[in-house]
């Protein structure tokens, strides 16, 4: 009989509990240098709490995402916490549920379709060109700039002419909803949904709010019966063996591309400048690849910046916008030579993959160099997944890699960036984010040249 993974010592009551109080990525960190590649942590009271299993390996994740995926499902807490709140879109079906989801949803994210957004990417980076204009060696914090950012372009890629109407709600709700969400999941103990406790409240009134904006536009839609080119009009005229999906899948799916496609694009540029802040050889050599452009890239033009394209890349690697993800076992199986039980809660980390030393020689040095071709070619797939693996593989993944060329491209063309000395805390709370913002020092070039 193998053996399961080690357990990391914890209290007797609590677990690891008290250890995440200095964050999750730090303690996968300490349990990847004393337990090595697969570990077992539990959060709260035996038997009452929850045990994880955490996959450190890129074998491992393939195995996880890939090669056993139907062993692995999503039905763990945090999947069902974002379905009980915003419905089952593609990001937590599974099934035949999200096999027709994905014959529906596809067509939207077709390089051709996604080089249509770019003109939304630009005209919105644009915008924060604008607003930064006269910036000479401001300090901003550049992580809610570009929550800003990316959260305008979602928006106006789903709702065209409808952004005005959407945004202030999207603004107002959708974070503590998601907030909520995430507080829900990372509870030790579970607590049903009826409960009149304030994060349940928070739950029901901002899904009663982000339900009413979808559906009323929705309604508005079909009643005009008018079609529009963004991805509602493009979801609403989706047809699968003539069938069209359902109102509520429709603001299902639009609540997902909010919940995936904004946060996580906003910490990557958010890192990816602090990075070009903090290597002013890296910022050089990408504004000398930008500099000759005549404007915000095109999608043509940002395809074509290859350096760019490296940097973000290589700042996905330091810092994966979900640095886990997560599943449940369905059947006992064995992983890295250890048995996983079935029931377990198993996380594999792009966090610690990404940093594993096996596989990247000194880890935490950046060097967009990794991702030339020959390296990319030459490394295991599952080395490097910031937007994971398998039939769950990221559907926006070409949408976010073109929309973080087109606003990096077009921030550095006209703004050099100076990080502090001292390096950001970051925590992960599902998805990652700076803990105390990013404050980053900002000039317009022509400053810099003056
Ligand atoms: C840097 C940006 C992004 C990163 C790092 C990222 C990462 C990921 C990862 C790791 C998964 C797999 C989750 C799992 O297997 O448990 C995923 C799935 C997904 N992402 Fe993204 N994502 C990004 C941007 C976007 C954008 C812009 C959208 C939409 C507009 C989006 C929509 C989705 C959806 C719908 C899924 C579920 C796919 C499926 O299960 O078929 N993501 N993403």
């Amino acid at each position: 009989m193998i053996d399961r993974p080690p357990v990391a010592p914890g209290s007797f009551l609590a677990g690891s509990l008290p250890d995440l109080r200095g964050g999750f990525l730090p303690l996968s960190e300490r349990l990847f240098r004393d337990h090595g590649d697969v570990v077992r942590m539990r959060l709260g009271p035996p038997r009452l709490g929850r045990e994880i299993t955490l996959i450190f390996t890129p074998e491992g994740a393939r195995h996880v995402l890939a090669a056993n995926q139907a062993n692995y499902r999503k039905d763990n807490v945090n999947y069902g916490e974002v379905r009980y709140a915003i419905g089952d879109g593609l990001l937590t079906s599974q099934d035949e549920t999200w096999q027709r989801q994905k014959r529906f949803l596809q067509p939207l994210f077709t390089h051709r379709r996604v080089a249509g957004y770019a003109a939304t990417f630009g005209a919105e980076t644009d915008r924060m060109v604008a607003e930064w204009q006269g910036a000479a060696g401001e300090i901003v914090d550049v992580h809610e700039a570009m929550t800003r950012l990316t959260l305008r372009i979602v928006c106006r890629v789903l709702f065209g002419n409808d952004v005005d109407v959407a945004l202030p709600v999207i603004q107002r709700w959708f974070d503590p909803l998601s907030d909520a969400v995430r507080r829900r999941a990372f509870m030790p103990v579970r607590i049903p949904h009826s409960w009149p406790v304030p994060v349940n409240r928070l739950i029901h009134r901002g899904q009663a709010v982000m339900f009413g904006l979808c559906d009323d536009i929705i309604a508005a839609r079909r009643a005009s019966g008018q079609v529009s080119e963004d991805m509602l009009g493009l979801l609403l005229d989706a047809r699968d063996d003539g069938k069209s999906l359902s109102d509520a899948e429709i603001r299902a799916q639009v609540l997902v591309f909010l919940l995936a496609g904004h946060e996580t694009t906003a910490t990557a540029l958010t890192s990816a400048i602090y990075r070009l802040g903090a290597h002013p050889e890296v910022q050089e050599r990408l504004r000398a690849e930008v500099a000759g452009l005549p404007g915000t890239p095109t999608a043509e033009q940002a395809l074509g910046l290859s350096y760019t394209m490296r940097v973000l890349k290589e700042t996905l690697r330091l810092y994966p916008s979900a640095p886990n993800m997560g599943r449940r076992a369905v059947a006992d199986d064995e992983i890295g030579g250890y048995r996983i039980t079935a029931g377990s809660d198993v996380l594999v980390s792009p966090w610690m993959v990404h940093r594993h030393p096996a596989h990247w020689p000194e880890p935490l040095r950046f060097d967009p160099e990794r991702f030339t071709p020959e390296e990319e070619k030459a490394r295991d797939r599952y080395a490097w997944f910031p937007f994971g693996g398998g039939p769950h593989t990221c559907i926006g993944m070409h949408f976010s890699l073109l929309e973080g060329a087109v606003a990096l491209a077009g921030l550095a063309r006209r703004f050099a960036f100076e990080s502090p000395a001292e390096q950001p805390r970051y925590e992960s709370q599902v998805t990652l984010r700076p803990a105390d913002g990013m404050p980053v020092r900002i000039t317009h070039r022509e400053a810099v040249t003056r």
